[in-house]
Parts: structure tokens; C-alpha cells; sequence
């Protein structure tokens, strides 16, 4: 099980960027890397990703048979994994990978392939950052970010609390790859991920490179893509990576 291969480290530049070492110098699939702290956590769309103590940073090395084109869908069930070894209903996602509990971001999920320079094996690093308290981040964060532990009443000691989330996202996450490995592809999950996506059957608001437009989010696809149908009943998919999706009251 990959909760055995895991390496925990006190404080780390990045749990992706350690683990993108790691693959270079031939890290199996399965190998996991977590950090107490980051001092350059990495957030997608090149963004960083605030790191303080108390919160749960890890990664995980994946060496999937899959076309590249295919690296979003993992992402996709990282995030349907967390959301479920949470526990709670109110645990649900932000298309594509964000998990949001009463509208707020709980856990962010940045996916990173081989740089196309090194020429060994290929790999592809998935990081997640699940916040548990909110106190240490940036004030700017503090209206769009949640922590597990100020929402949840029964509070544990940080480290167990940790730990225990961090090996339930583990084994729900290998049986989920494993089971989306055997099928080739996400056509399986797309049930279940609706189920817990936010933004299926409300407005939303598309931010993309032509520009923004409104649309009913009317859930995702067996490729992982948002399906969303305009205002003249036209019907097109999202790709994650291309646009930014925002409901239209705020975050969610
Ligand atoms: C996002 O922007 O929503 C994605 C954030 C991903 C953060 C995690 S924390 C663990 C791993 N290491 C990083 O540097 N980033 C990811």
C-alpha cells in the first residue's frame, strides 16, 4: 500500500518540487512525500500556496500508462477522494479539483507532469494541501479559505487529525486510480463526482482567454470536462486548465 512508502519530512522547499527530485532519481509509483511546512508551496496557475504549520501537505508520485492529455482526470479523483475521506457531506467540489466546505476552499490539488527536458521515465506528481485551520494564512485568503478544524466540533490533536485524513485520502485515492487504470479512463467516477460538485445545475461564471461568459454548470463528462449550457441553449465543454470557473455570488 503506498501509506507504507511514505517520508515525512519537518519542513520542505515544496512537497512537489521534492517529489519531481525524487521521480527524476527513479522514485517508484506509490512514493508520498509530506511536509509540516512549506516554504514555496506551489498553487496552480503558477500561484503559491500558503504553508504555514497545522496543515496536511503531501504528494504522491504516479507513473500512469496514460496519454498525457489524460493527467486532469487525476486530479479529478484526488479530489473525490479527499472530499470522501473527509467524511461529511458538506465536504463537496469546486470543478475541477477544489474541495469547498459552505462555500469556502478547504483543499486545493496541483497536478505536475516530467519536465519535457529530462528524458527518463515519464511521471506525473499530484500535490494536495488540505487546510485545518485558516488562522496562519494570508489575510487575503481568510474569505475564500475554510479549516476542517474550525468546522469540525469534535476537535483532535492536529498531528493525529492529520495523520488519519492523510492515510484515509491514501487508500481511498490507490483504490481509486487503480480501479480508473483498469477501466481507461474517468467514465466510471462521473456519478459519484457529480454527486459532490457544487457548481452542477447553477450559474456560473466562465473566465477564459476570450473572455468571460455565463452558463447553467450542468456537470462533468467521462472526460472530466464541464459541460455547461448557455444562456441561447447552446451546449460546449470546459477543459480544466483553460478557463477559471466562478459561481456568481462568490467563490463557489
Ligand atoms: C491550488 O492552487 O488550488 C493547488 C494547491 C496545491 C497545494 C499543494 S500543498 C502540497 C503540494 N505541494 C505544493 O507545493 N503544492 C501542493
Amino acid at each position: 500500500m503506498w501509506k507504507e512508502e511514505i517520508q515525512f519530512f519537518d519542513c520542505l522547499d515544496s512537497t512537489n518540487l521534492e517529489a519531481h527530485r525524487q521521480a527524476i532519481a527513479q522514485a517508484p509509483e506509490g512514493c508520498v512525500i509530506v511536509a509540516k511546512e512549506q516554504t514555496e508551496g506551489r498553487g496552480r496557475r503558477g500561484r503559491s500556496w500558503c504553508s504555514p504549520r497545522g496543515n496536511l501537505y503531501f504528494s504522491v508520485v504516479l507513473r500512469p500508462k496514460l496519454a498525457l492529455d489524460k493527467t486532469p482526470q487525476l486530479t479529478l479523483l484526488m479530489g473525490l477522494a479527499v472530499a470522501e475521506a473527509m467524511g461529511m457531506q458538506e465536504a463537496n467540489i469546486k470543478w475541477p479539483n477544489d474541495v469547498v466546505i459552505d462555500g469556502k476552499k478547504v483543499c486545493g490539488i496541483l497536478a505536475e507532469m516530467a519536465p519535457v527536458e529530462h528524458g527518463a521515465s515519464p511521471y506525473v506528481i499530484i500535490g494536495v494541501g488540505v487546510n485545518f485551520r485558516t488562522d496562519g494564512l494570508e489575510d487575503g485568503l481568510q474569505s475564500t479559505a475554510i479549516g476542517l478544524d474550525d468546522y469540525r466540533e469534535n476537535k483532535q490533536h492536529i498531528h493525529d487529525a492529520n495523520l488519519e485524513l492523510l492515510y484515509d485520502i491514501l487508500d481511498l485515492f490507490q483504490e481509486y486510480y487503480e480501479e480508473y487504470c483498469r477501466q481507461g479512463g474517468f467514465e466510471g467516477f462521473v456519478a459519484r463526482y457529480n454527486d459532490r460538485c457544487v457548481n452542477c445545475n447553477r450559474e456560473v461564471a466562465i473566465l477564459g482567454p476570450a473572455g468571460e461568459f455565463r452558463a447553467i454548470a450542468l456537470g462533468v463528462n467521462a472526460k472530466g470536462e464541464l459541460l455547461v449550457r448557455r444562456e441561447d441553449g447552446t451546449e460546449e465543454c470546459i477543459t480544466a486548465g483553460e478557463v477559471s470557473v466562478r459561481g456568481i455570488y462568490g467563490y463557489v
